[in-house]
């Protein structure tokens, strides 16, 4: 069997697109293996996850670093210094990395959205989809530069606005389609990048 894809996850909160990835990694066909997940907040739920599911972990606290990023990213790269990564998958991943950060790893940092980029960059996509009167909203899944969400794209799947949808509600279905997006993305990158 050929090499497999070795993949870094960074992540701050609940995981969920983490737990996507684990679900396909764990397909024996499917060509990437996740060989740390990286939190920047020591309790984010899906370390937790993580470490039910075998995987390394490392934890890289922000706020030990008060207004000094390149010292927390310092801190990053020796982490990942020790473990063989061919991409880094940001999922919720609540830190702009530096210019620096990103030309160390050139189209090796991708990240998931929950917009159509362009439309929608930043936080608070749903109610602003909503607010703009949209009749489809999705997910984006592209590479990370220094620009937040503006790298190039990857691929990205959309879901209508329906009539009666909430933030919440659209949210929950643009996840689902996340946690298509997530793993298909990464099977693109592997042809690739192996
Ligand atoms: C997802 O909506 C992702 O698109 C965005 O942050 C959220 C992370 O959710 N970047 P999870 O931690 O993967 O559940």
């Amino acid at each position: 069997m050929a090499d497999k894809l070795k993949l870094a996850i960074f992540i701050s909160g609940r995981g969920s697109n983490m737990g996507a990835l684990i679900t396909a990694c764990a397909h024996p066909d499917f060509p990437a293996e996740i060989v740390l997940v990286l939190s920047n907040t020591p309790d984010a739920p899906g370390l937790d996850k993580a470490q039910k599911a075998g995987l390394a972990t490392e934890i890289v606290n922000h706020r030990d670093y008060p207004k000094d990023k390149p010292a927390f990213e310092a801190k990053i790269l020796e982490r990942l210094a020790a473990y063989p990564i061919d991409l880094i998958c940001l999922a919720g991943f609540m830190r702009i990395l530096s210019a620096d950060f990103i030309a160390r790893w050139p189209e090796k940092i991708i990240n998931i959205h929950p917009s159509l980029l362009p439309k929608f960059k930043g936080l608070d996509t749903h109610q602003r989809a909503l607010d703009a009167g949209e009749s489809e909203h999705g997910c984006t899944v592209h590479y990370v530069v220094p620009e937040m969400d503006a790298g190039p794209i990857i691929l990205q799947r959309a879901v209508p606005i329906l009539p009666d949808d909430n933030a919440d509600s659209l949210a929950a279905r643009v996840l689902e389609q996340e946690h298509i997006a997530y793993p298909e993305a990464v099977r693109l990158l592997s042809e690739k990048l192996l």
